[in-house]
């Protein structure tokens, strides 16, 4: 794992976004991996900025969602549908129908991790994987667990995930309690990774992934497994690393 610190949010989405725009100059057809959440949206936001300026091109570029809530359809403004359209999608030249993520509103969850396993797959992969951190060290919505699971699957979401989550709903009671996710190994097919940990709550997450025991118990510590991640992190977030 090879870890570069920011000194802050912002150069820490700069940084970020500048390896996304390497690998999309570098490979314009790349298939990108992507991430919702908090903590992406500085990255989005300077890749949206340099599509504007004429400096990127996301033309031949497909993307590959890492998870979507149970439930919600891709018009509700808490779906991850919803978040990509507004904060990436709508802002860059991406084409339609080449951006893809679980069916949330598919009730047949077999089949929904069936068919989404399948794109991946047929995708040949992830050229670049964006992941973001939980706070319990889940990476997609891969939360701790006795065992890593392997494939696109429906997850329930533990008590922590949905307390960290709450802040984008109404209420706690309103944030869905299942979600479809890439599994690990579903995540590992990406041939290179992209980890981004930002603020000092996610410190102790940080230091379990980077330097703790590799362990479903923190999903992300796979990732010291993969022959080529890189993690982007604040100075915050490496506040209790060794
Ligand atoms: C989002 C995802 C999650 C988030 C994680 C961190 O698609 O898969 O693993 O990356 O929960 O979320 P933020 O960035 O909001 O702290």
């Amino acid at each position: 794992m090879e870890l570069i610190i920011a000194e802050n949010y912002d150069e820490m989405s700069r940084k970020a976004a500048h390896i996304l725009a390497a690998q999309v100059t570098l490979k314009p057809a790349s298939v990108l991996g992507l991430a919702t959440g908090s903590t992406p949206l500085g990255i989005y936001e300077y890749l949206a900025e340099w599509y504007r300026e004429g400096d990127l091109d996301f033309s031949q570029v497909t993307t590959v969602n890492l998870d979507e809530y149970y439930g919600l359809s891709p018009e509700n403004e808490q779906s991850y549908h919803y978040f990509m359209e507004t904060n990436l999608f709508s802002k860059v030249n991406l084409p339609a129908g080449k951006h893809y993520l679980p069916d949330g509103k598919n009730t047949d969850s077999q089949a929904e991790c069936r068919r989404y396993e399948d794109v991946v797959d047929s995708l040949g992969g992830m050229d670049l994987q964006l992941l973001g951190l939980g706070h319990n060290g889940h990476i997609g919505f891969n939360e701790p667990a006795s065992c890593f699971e392997k494939e696109v699957h429906l997850v329930n979401l533990s008590g922590q995930t949905i307390e960290a989550n709450k802040r984008f709903f109404a209420s706690a009671d309103e944030v869905p309690k299942q979600a479809y996710t890439m599994g690990i190994g579903t995540i590992l097919k990406a041939r290179k990774i992209l980890l981004v940990v930002s603020g000092e709550q996610k410190a102790q997450a940080l230091r379990s992934v980077v330097q703790g025991k590799v362990s479903p118990q923190v999903p992300g510590s796979i990732l010291q497994f993969h022959p080529d991640v890189v993690v982007v992190a604040d100075r915050a977030a490496t506040a209790a690393l060794e």
